[in-house]
Parts: structure tokens; sequence; C-alpha cells
């Protein structure tokens, strides 16, 4: 069978890290977690009291440590510098300021050169905002994954809550609406459908549907 690099993104909560997941073991290929590598440079950051707009000092800190993904089964454990940073790396605190970090042109043309390394030479199952635009500009499926706002903070509501945390509903809207206004307007490489994705709105689907749709996509190219 041809292996391919398949690129998945979408906003914030459309349910791209489960899916991609889920493809990538059914298909035993990496899967590589984008939104996970902003997330432990703006953890790191907030840690070491880096000014979070100052775009050459993250950059400094991103060339100067490692950032490793580690697939173990389905869950992927994150290390920055072999510290595990897999749960750290989901707090409010980092949700709120991960998408500044994520803004500055210099952070992003490191991450991605890391990104393309890391899936060089390899079939992979990437995701995170602009995979099928900058990172895997020629991979052979590109999908974006969406639902409607509510949709979306009430799945991330019931996994909170389901995890034994406690959530509120009506901050979950206004964290995913900034996060993905901010994604979505910033300058360098913003959230946007590649003009060869395919669209998959998952509002209405269950985890199953959107696999079995996308192995459906794969098949057609390998
Ligand atoms: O996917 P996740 O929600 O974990 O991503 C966290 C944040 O990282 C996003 O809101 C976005 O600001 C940033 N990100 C990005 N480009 C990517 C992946 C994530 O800008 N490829």
């Amino acid at each position: 069978m041809k292996t391919i690099k398949i690129a998945i993104d979408g906003p914030a909560g459309a349910g791209k890290s489960t899916v991609a997941k889920l493809v990538a073991r059914e298909l035993g290929y990496l899967y590589i977690d984008t939104g996970a590598m902003y997330r432990a440079l703006t953890y790191m950051a907030l840690k070491e009291g880096i000014d979070l707009n100052d775009e050459q000092e993250l950059n400094k800190y991103l060339m100067n440590h490692s950032i490793q993904l580690i697939n173990d089964g389905v869950i992927q454990k994150v290390e920055i510098d072999g510290e595990d940073v897999t749960d750290l790396i989901r707090t409010p605190e980092v949700n709120k300021n991960v998408s500044l970090v994520a803004s500055h042109p210099e952070v992003r043309k490191t991450m991605v050169k890391i990104q393309q390394d890391l899936s060089k030479d390899q079939s992979v199952v990437m995701d995170g905002r602009d995979i099928g635009t900058y990172v895997l500009p020629n991979a052979e499926l590109k999908i974006y994954l969406t639902a409607s706002i509510n949709e979306r903070a009430k799945r991330r509501y019931e996994e909170l809550i389901k995890k034994g945390f406690q959530a509120n509903l009506e901050e979950i809207i206004e964290d995913i609406s900034l996060r993905d206004k901010r994604d979505k307007e910033r300058a360098t490489a913003p959230l946007k459908q590649a003009d060869d994705a395919i669209l998959i709105d998952t509002s209405s689907l269950s985890i199953e549907e959107v696999v079995e749709k996308i192995m459906k996509l794969v098949h057609e190219r390998t």
C-alpha cells in the first residue's frame, strides 16, 4: 500500500487530535500534534518568565531546547529537554496565552522547520492550524475539520467534567472564540482551509463516523 502524508487543520475543539490519533493508529502512521509544540513553548516561557511579546527571546528558547513528542500507544507524551510536560501544557493559563506565542513569525518559522524535519520521509498524520497551507503543502490528503462553536465548547466541557475538573460552558465558549479569532486574524500563516482541503463538519457526527470518512478518503489515495 502506498504511504501518504495527511494534514488535519481546523479551529480549537473540532476533534482534530482525537480523530488524528485514531487514524494514525489504524494506519500505523506517526502522529504529530503541532498544537502541543506551541503549548510546550508557551508553558516553558511562562515558567522561565520570558516576555510572551518578545519574539526573539521566544525563538532563541525554541532553538536552544528540544521538544519531543513521544507516542506511547494512544497517549502522546510531550517533553521539553526530557521534562514531562504532557498535563502541564493543557492548563487554562496556557490556553489563554498560546495563540499569542504562536502569532510570532520567527517562532512559526522555527516550528515549521522542526515539524517538516520530524515528518521527512515518513508517513504521518499531522494536526494543527497551518499544516495543509504551510507545513505540508504537498500532503496527499488535507482535511479541514470544523464544528459549530456551541458543539465544540460542549465537547470540551464534557471532557473536562469527565476528567473530574470544574468547568464553565460560558468561559469555554469565550476561550475558544478568542483563540479562533487570534488564529484566524494573525498575519503569518493564519488558520484557513487550504484550497485543496476537504471540509468535514463534525457537528452532528460521532468520532467513529469522522474516522470512517477520513479512512475512506485515505483508501482512495493509497
Ligand atoms: O491544537 P491546539 O488547540 O492544542 O493548539 C493550541 C494553539 O496553538 C492554537 O490555538 C494556535 O494558536 C497554535 N497553533 C498554531 N499552529 C499550529 C498548531 C497550533 O498556531 N499548527
